[in-house]
């Protein structure tokens, strides 16, 4: 099986060689032609993903690990700073074209950054972790990020915090007013929403253990959770009297919603097997709730 440090090396081994790879490759002012610009603004697309994807799961798996040991904390915030200052640079990077003047500088620092981020974790953060975490442990964590790759974002996502944790206790929810909004729910069980791209997360308050619902109706988004007591809350975001206020109801699971015009369908397993539905009025606020009716089970 292979370890945490086998599973990251072979990353670093295929970013550095995508980065020599484009330090040494034909440039628009070396005279390259268009295929072979088309060839390197390939090559771009392909080291955002690979590093996307390998910060992400470091981010999610790695660096708590880290930071969890004694005399981690300070290298968990050196490396994650440098994370999060590539993800900027990756970003701007996967927006131009290898005709823009801005790119091949970009290129250069890139490079420089990345090698530097990677030497400092394999010389300065993998010995530490080689002290204190067993062969076991070391097999644990390079399997939870071989597995965490398969579904880790393809972009760098510079406006996500690198904050260990907040994205993995649930299963996120979405739903779109002028973008996308995300609601997420912490290690700490407190509900988080962002609007992707734009903001980035900020405590939205309430604590549950299964995913959250999220839909939208007109000027107004509405979320829904099962509270640790089991009874179902909604909360109006984007309104001035935001606060989860309940539904009651004693529920088995998250919850899922949907809207129609100005009403909200909610759904949730009740401890039984059946499934339950609340329907809400948003015309007027607070909205005007049926009560939870079995639709199903
Ligand atoms: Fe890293
Ligand atoms: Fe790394």
């Amino acid at each position: 099986m292979p370890d945490v440090y086998t599973v990251l090396g072979q990353d670093h081994a295929e970013v550095k060689q995508m980065l020599a790879e484009l330090e040494n490759g034909p440039t628009r002012t070396g005279g390259a032609s268009t295929a072979q610009l088309e060839d390197r603004k390939k090559l771009v697309q392909q080291l955002v993903i690979a590093e996307s994807k390998h910060e992400a799961v470091e981010e999610e798996f790695f660096w708590p690990v880290v930071r969890d040991l004694s005399g981690g904390a300070e290298l968990a915030d050196h490396g994650t700073s440098q994370e999060q200052a590539a993800k900027l640079e990756l970003d701007r990077l996967d927006k131009l074209d290898p005709a823009d003047d801005e790119f091949e500088a970009l290129i250069r620092g890139i490079a420089k950054a990345g090698r530097a981020h990677i030497a400092f974790e394999e010389e300065k953060v993998w010995p530490l972790l080689r002290a204190k975490l067993n062969s076991s442990g070391a097999e644990n964590l390079g399997m939870q990020l071989l597995r965490a790759k398969d579904t880790a974002p393809t972009r760098p996502h510079p406006e996500v915090p690198p904050r260990p944790g907040i994205l993995k206790a649930t299963g996120p929810a979405a739903a779109a007013i002028n973008g996308t909004y995300l609601l997420v729910v912490g290690t700490n069980k407190q509900l988080y929403i962002a609007h992707a791209g734009v903001t980035g997360f900020t405590s939205a308050g309430g604590t549950t253990t299964v995913s959250p619902a999220l839909t939208s109706v007109p000027g107004a988004l509405v979320g829904f959770m099962r509270g640790t007591t089991n009874e179902a809350y909604y909360h109006k975001f984007l309104s001035t009297t935001p606060g989860w206020h309940s539904m009651g109801g004693t529920l088995g699971s998250g919850l899922a919603a949907a809207a129609l015009g100005t009403t909200t369908y909610t759904l949730g397993l009740s401890a039984g097997t059946s499934v339950y539905r609340d329907t809400g009025t948003w015309t007027t606020y607070p909205p005007k709730l049926s009560g939870w009716v079995k639709v199903a089970g």
